[in-house]
């Protein structure tokens, strides 16, 4: 098999799912996607193969990894769920884009949680994701698929071109419908901890229990969520508007609903300011405005709740990595 070999999931769906269980159960890692962003997957109690996700991503070894599971009984599997709000939020949210931070079993290896006692697990609803686990019966560990601290992938081709030298196998399952990486929760004495927002809001979430949002102080519970983070490669500054900013010609204009004149590239992430439509268009809009030929980035501020609040958490920690 070539290096990036990239498959078509959609179209001969058998084929791509059978080569991609072959190579996890060999130990490879594959590149698969999610709802909500392309995962890089590797058989999560199998220590070698969560090294490869390391290696290719070159992701420091404290930044530890959700693990992919089928369904609940699977999920018993690698954690201890006991208590009542966890079940509900389960049965709830999964399949989905909700990662729970649960006791872990021994099942899963210290290098996946990079030795926290606790393991993030998500049940994906991609139909190629889950038909991989149905086959493969394992549980899989997977990060986003890009390369550590820069834009997640939302198509198979960012994937291809982050990582396609490091990779054997990416699986195409059209574009991430999110577009947003899982929320992450940590249920703790009947309150939900929210470490990362996400697809299902803090205010969805607000309806099973009382939410507290962990910031930047909640680094010591979610070691990955760096203060700088899905960077693109040139500067990113977060403005108002388009305003009187005078250097239109060497930049890029990430727009929320209107188009601004006169920048080298810009992108308009919803023009009817659907939140939905903008997340799901986000990252690809990023890598696009990465990819052109401007000096930096600015980007809008998104406004808002919900979903916005999740936008705006991506783009904050982008503008962070400049
Ligand atoms: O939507 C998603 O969650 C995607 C798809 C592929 O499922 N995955 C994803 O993984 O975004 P990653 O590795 O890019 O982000 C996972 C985040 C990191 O910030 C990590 O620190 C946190 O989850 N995390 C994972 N396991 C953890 C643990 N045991 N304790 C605390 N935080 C954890
Ligand atoms: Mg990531």
């Amino acid at each position: 098999m070539s290096v990036g070999e990239v498959l078509d999931a959609l179209a001969s769906p058998d084929n791509a799912v059978r080569r991609a269980v072959e190579l996890l159960q060999a130990g490879e890692v594959v590149a698969l996607p999610t709802e909500t962003v392309y995962g890089l997957a590797g058989d999560a109690g199998n220590v070698q193969a969560v090294a490869k996700i390391f290696a290719a991503k070159n992701r420091p070894h404290f930044d530890p990894l959700i693990v992919h599971v089928k369904d609940r009984a699977q999920a018993e599997q690698v954690a201890i769920l006991e208590d009542d709000l966890t079940e509900r939020l389960l049965e709830a949210f999964w399949p989905g884009p909700l990662t729970v931070l649960l006791p872990k079993r021994d099942s899963i290896p210290e290098l996946v949680t990079s030795g926290s006692l606790l393991v993030a697990v998500r049940s994906p609803s991609h139909p190629v994701f889950r038909a991989v686990l149905e086959a493969l019966n394992r549980p899989l560990a997977a990060p986003s698929a890009n390369p550590f601290g820069r834009i997640s992938p939302t198509t198979a081709e960012h994937v291809r071109l982050g990582l396609g030298d490091k990779i054997a196998l990416i699986l195409d399952g059209g574009p991430s419908r999110h577009g947003l990486e899982s929320t992450i929760v940590y249920p703790l004495n009947g309150e939900l901890h929210l470490l990362r927002k996400g697809p299902v809001t803090q205010e969805e979430l607000e309806a099973f229990g009382p939410v507290k949002v962990t910031s930047a102080a909640g680094k010591k519970a979610a070691p990955g969520q760096l203060t700088s983070h899905y960077a693109p490669g040139k500067p990113l500054f977060l403005v108002d508007g388009p305003g009187r900013l005078r250097d239109r010609r060497q930049a890029g204009y990430l727009a929320w609903k209107e188009k601004p004149v006169g920048f080298a590239a810009s992108e308009v992430l919803s023009a009817s300011g659907d939140p939905v439509e903008a997340a799901a268009n986000l990252f690809a809009a990023l890598h696009r405005l990465d990819a052109a030929p401007v000096e930096r980035i600015y980007a809008e501020k998104i406004p808002g709740t919900g979903l916005g609040a999740a936008i705006q958490d991506r783009l904050t920690r982008a503008a962070a990595g400049r």
